[in-house]
This record gives structure tokens, sequence and C-alpha cells, in this order.
């Protein structure tokens, strides 16, 4: 493992994008390779095993690639596999979870609201979150059928999202919360829909900067921080079609680096 290695990131498909924008803002000089398993898509409607073994699979790719660390950058993947992943190989990883903590010290209202996959909200991992951070506080949890999707096809607005994201809203606004946490790495993309639609007051937050400071820190201890003083380079895999995440990644990212790959053959049944 050396500092000139890249730094592999996964997600059940586009939605880890958001993670790794906040990372290349940190380090700018670091190579990134973006596995997104958008043909598995949606992770949080799948059996833990099922995941478990998906990102095992997408470890192993991203291993001999040489990586130096890993970001789970999928909360739905972070409950399922991370520990699993960390028993089992000895690559560092990063994993992401919604922002409770944060949120916790930003109510004013005591009330929070939280946005996410049914499997985050359901894991035992975010049941202990809440009970660490937010004890005594109004939590209201809302799981958002659909709206992964949405990201998927990169319909980040227009009327369907937004009537989708109005419902998921609702409960959040008839209980009063003064902070919403974006608790699945896909919504960030909804994020300027989502502060239209809350009112005024109420903060939207997400936890891409936590992560990228995460991986600095321990890419820092490890002394593995990229030395080049050059830009650093993106390569994106998909276990999708690559003609049709290929135009959502350039959407959502801004462009498709050194190019949209497809995954070996194993990936894609
Ligand atoms: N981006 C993933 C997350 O943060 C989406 C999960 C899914 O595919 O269900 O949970």
């Amino acid at each position: 493992m050396a500092a000139q290695d890249p730094i592999g990131l996964f997600d059940s498909g586009v939605g880890g994008l958001s993670i790794m924008k906040e990372i290349r803002r940190l380090l700018p000089h670091e190579d990134l390779i973006y596995v997104g398993d958008s043909k598995f898509c949606p992770y949080g409607e799948k059996t833990s095993t099922a995941i478990q073994e998906r990102c095992r699979m997408i470890t192993k790719f991203l291993l001999a690639k040489s990586v130096k660390l890993i970001v789970v950058a999928c909360n739905s993947a972070s409950v399922a596999a991370l520990e699993q992943l960390r028993a089992e190989f000895s690559v560092p990883f990063v994993g992401v979870e919604p922002a409770v903590k944060q949120a916790a010290s930003f109510t004013k209202k005591k009330r929070i609201g939280v946005l996410a996959t049914g499997l985050t909200l359901s894991g035992a991992r975010f049941t202990s979150l809440v009970e660490k951070f937010a004890g005594g506080l109004t939590v209201v949890n809302q799981a958002c059928l659909g709206l992964v999707e949405q990201v998927e096809r990169g319909a980040i607005n227009g009327p369907e999202t937004e009537a989708m994201l109005r419902r998921y809203l609702q409960p959040l606004e008839e209980k009063g919360v003064d902070v919403v946490v974006l608790g699945c790495t896909h919504y960030p993309f909804l994020r300027p829909l989502v502060e239209k639609m809350v009112q005024p007051g109420v903060q939207v937050i997400d936890t891409g900067a936590p992560v990228a400071r995460q991986t600095q820190r321990v890419l820092t201890q490890a002394t593995l921080i990229n030395p080049k003083t050059q830009a650093g380079k993106e390569w994106f895999y998909t276990s999708g079609d690559p003609s049709v995440v290929g135009p959502v990644i350039e959407k959502l990212w801004g462009s498709h680096g050194e190019g949209v790959q497809q995954l070996p053959a194993a990936f894609l049944t």
C-alpha cells in the first residue's frame, strides 16, 4: 500500500458520488476509483447477506486495483456489511452513517427528522446512534421508498420527485422538526429541492463533509496522503449499462473523468 495508490469508493449506485464530491474538495490530489452497483440498486430492499456478498466482490475488485483505503459511501451497505468487511480485509474502511450527532447539536427545538432507506433506519447501528447522540430528543424517522431510484435516473428535480419528497417531508413538518438529516448518500443530490420545500429556518444536513474529514484523518495517520501536486483523476465503474449510467454520472459529477466502464461479467448477474 503506497501513498500514490488510489482511494476506492462504492455505493449501490450513483449516490456515493455525493460523498466523493466532498472527498475531492478536501483531497484534490488523490486518484479516486468509484464503483456504483447500479444493477443491484437499491440495496435497501435486499437482504443483509446479499448486500454483504456484493460488498465483498466490490472490495476484491478495488483491492485488485491497489486501492489504499475504501470508502463505503452507502448507508445501507455500512449497516449491512461494514463490520464484516473490516473483519475480513486488512485495508482501512471508512463507512457512513446518518448525521444524527450533528443534527442533535444543531436542533433548537429538540426535534430532528431523518430521511433514509428502511434498511438504514431499522438497523442496530442506527438505533445505537440515536441512543448515543439523540437520547431525549424527538427523532422522526422517515423511510423514503423510491427516492434512490429517482436519483439513479438522474431525476433530481421535476414533479414526480417533488411529489415523493412532499409526502416524505410532511410527517417531519407535522412534528415541527428544525433539522432534516439526509441519511442516504443519494439524497444530497435532492438538497436544492428539499431546501425549497422545508419551512424557513429548517436546516438540511448530510454526512459528506465529516466522511471526507475522516478519510483525510485515516490517510494522514497512516502517512498515505498522496504527495503529488497535479490534480487527482477519477475512474468510474458500474454494474449497470454504461450508456445509461454514464450520462447520469456526468450530470451528478460534472464530467466522466477518465471514463465510465462496466464491471466484469461476474457483477452483472
Ligand atoms: N446510497 C445508498 C445509501 O446511502 C442507497 C441505498 C440503497 O441502495 O438502498 O443508503
